[in-house]
């Protein structure tokens, strides 16, 4: 059998325990939160003083901070990119069995929405930010879609969400902190319960690679080798500002993660770790000679990687975005 057939045999052999997994991993929509939980009530009396507390607020979180918070929330607003993409996955199908995998992406799709959301409509309230140029990148990042290198393989997508999931737990927690420590409470809790929704998901995803290893241990370890070979692209990977070319903010941003330490080349490697952890990629056997070598590689690959982060230099200062406007330089 080719290597997609037995992927596509695969697939529709986890999928009798999607719904189970759904239930495992995902919130049901009526107990879950809401944006509307962590932003003013605009039916409320007290609308205009809390959106006056959150814009005095705001004004104790630097410039850096905020161009970090935006690029997280346009990351999370180009969820309509993850939808479409994953829809596109082999063994995946929403018109011949719509209770299957195209289930799970579904629902995953329903509660991340309501990240970029709530993010949204709190940068809109807090006054710091150029609400239309951030629109623009969002449409322009929408419009550009990504290229993410995982082809339509369910096992490299499922490595890439698994490494995806866990980088934005860390950012969003690390927002969470920063906001706190300003005194931001409502925008702490916010980011932190964000994060807690991203590690579920990063469960859910890293449970499907298990559950992948267990039957197809060889070219799972071969795709895991793929992508963190080739390394794993940010979603974000295209962001531009507006009169700009594709991609041209990219480095910049996460250049202001790294110096903020919201998402650093460091944390990109433990997660790297945790994964090998995870997936007991050491103890793994009865795989070809093929996939022990990539084993090899992927064992090795966290010390390597740690001294080369060791060695990235940042610049100090910061770079000016249209996003955030230059009168709010602090
Ligand atoms: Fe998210
Ligand atoms: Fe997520």
């Amino acid at each position: 059998m080719s290597l997609k057939n037995v992927r596509l045999e695969v697939m529709k052999f986890l999928e009798k325990d999607v719904e189970a997994l759904i239930q495992k991993y995902l919130i049901p929509i009526d107990t879950i939160w809401q944006p509307a939980d962590f932003l003013p009530n605009s039916e409320g009396l007290t609308f205009f003083e809390e959106i006056q507390e959150i814009r005095e607020l705001s004004k104790e979180l630097p410039y850096d901070f905020w161009v970090v918070l935006v690029g997280d929330m346009i990351t999370e607003e180009a969820l309509p990119t993850y939808e479409s993409w994953l829809m596109d996955v082999e063994g995946v199908d929403q018109v011949g069995n719509p209770n299957g995998w195209s289930k799970w992406v579904k629902h995953w799709t329903a509660e991340e929405n309501r990240h970029g959301d709530v993010l949204n409509k709190y940068l809109y309230l807090s006054g710091r930010v150029n609400m239309r140029e951030i629109e623009k990148t969002t449409q322009y990042l929408i419009s550009d879609g990504f290229d993410i290198g995982t082809d339509r393989d369910p096992y490299k997508n499922f490595v890439y969400t698994s490494f995806q999931e866990l980088a934005t737990y860390i950012s969003h927690n690390r927002v969470a902190k920063i906001a706190k420590k300003a005194g931001n409470k409502r925008l702490g809790k916010m980011c932190q319960i964000i994060s807690g929704d991203e590690m579920r998901h990063h469960n859910a995803y890293a449970e499907f690679v298990d559950r992948i290893f267990k039957v197809d241990p060889s070219q799972m370890m071969m795709a895991f080798y793929y992508m963190m070979k080739q390394k794993i692209t940010m979603p974000a990977h295209f962001l531009r500002e507006s009169g700009d070319k594709i991609s041209t903010a990219f480095e910049e941003f996460s250049n202001t993660a790294q110096r903020i330490g919201v998402y650093t080349s460091t944390d990109y490697v433990d997660i790297l770790q945790k994964l090998i952890t995870r997936w007991e990629i050491d103890k793994l056997s009865n795989l070809t000679d093929e996939a022990e070598k990539a084993r090899d590689y992927l064992m090795k690959l966290p010390k390597r990687m740690y001294r080369l982060a060791e060695r990235i230099k940042i610049p100090e200062n910061s770079y000016q975005f249209k996003w955030v406007e230059p009168a709010t330089l602090k």
